[in-house]
């Protein structure tokens, strides 16, 4: 385990926009287990569906790696899998590399320091998207979709964790609210949360979990399951 997440222990005092910077990477392993519910669930989840959809002389790519838990759980599915783990930022990266260093099959493992938006992705059987649509444009968006629909094999899957909001005004507060107290019996402080929420303000843009099923639908995937639902955050899988 990293060391304990307490960024914003006096707010945000910097009144700087949240970035996965090295301070983030030190302490992201404790800053996503106490922030979101059913996280280790939702990496229980991907060991089982890599397990079932992982082809040989296939590749799985875990996009938006952070500190790699998705590759991890993917090996534990699927030991033989060939991962390509991708994340823009240079401090997660680094950090996967350093966790990952013992790791006994280097070569089934490889960490790219690289803006998802640029990259190539081919001969898929597994995609794993953890918390990463969020920070991208909605344009974005549909393009990483179309092109993770055509990297994917014929039964190829497509794993996708998102935090969502709600339609209606008065049921969003509620589970906002529901959140928070989340997260102040995980141990963060009433200024922990807000600071870390305003420095998230306009950086995380969530959309209802029917956007997402939409547009999976809509770049050509066939079958759509909602596999996970916690307070205000879904995993989805889609097949090909
Ligand atoms: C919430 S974290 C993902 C958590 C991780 N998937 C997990 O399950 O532990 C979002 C990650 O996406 C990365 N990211 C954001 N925009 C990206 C982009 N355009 N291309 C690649 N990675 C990106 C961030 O650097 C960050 O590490």
């Amino acid at each position: 385990m990293g060391k304990q997440d307490n960024i914003y222990e006096k707010g945000n005092l910097s009144g700087l926009p949240f970035s996965f910077n090295e301070e983030v990477a030190e302490v992201f392993e404790d800053m996503i287990e106490r922030s979101v519910p059913g996280y280790k669930t939702s990496q229980s989840i991907i060991s089982l569906y890599a397990k079932n959809f992982y082809r040989e002389d296939t590749n799985c790519y875990d996009i938006g790696c952070s500190l790699g838990a998705s590759s991890f759980s993917i090996l534990q599915g699927a030991n033989r899998a060939k991962i390509i783990a991708i994340d823009k930022s240079a401090a997660m990266i680094d950090e996967c590399e350093r966790i990952f260093k013992n790791y006994e099959n280097p070569n089934s493992l490889i960490f790219l320091n690289e803006d998802i938006m640029e990259s190539d992705l081919q001969n898929a059987s597994v995609v794993v998207v953890n918390y990463l649509i969020q920070f991208l444009g909605l344009d974005e968006r549909d393009i990483l979709f179309k092109k993770i629909f055509n990297a994917l094999i014929p039964n190829g899957i497509l794993i996708l964790s998102e935090k969502v909001h709600y339609g209606n005004k008065f049921e969003n507060q509620r589970i906002i609210n529901t959140h928070h107290l989340f997260k102040s019996e995980n141990g963060y402080s009433d200024l922990e949360i807000s600071g870390k929420r305003d420095s998230l303000e306009g950086i995380l843009k969530t959309e209802h979990e029917e956007d997402h099923i939409l547009r999976a639908r809509k770049v050509g995937f066939t079958k759509v399951e909602k596999i996970l639902s916690n307070l205000n955050f879904r995993t989805f899988v889609f097949s090909k």
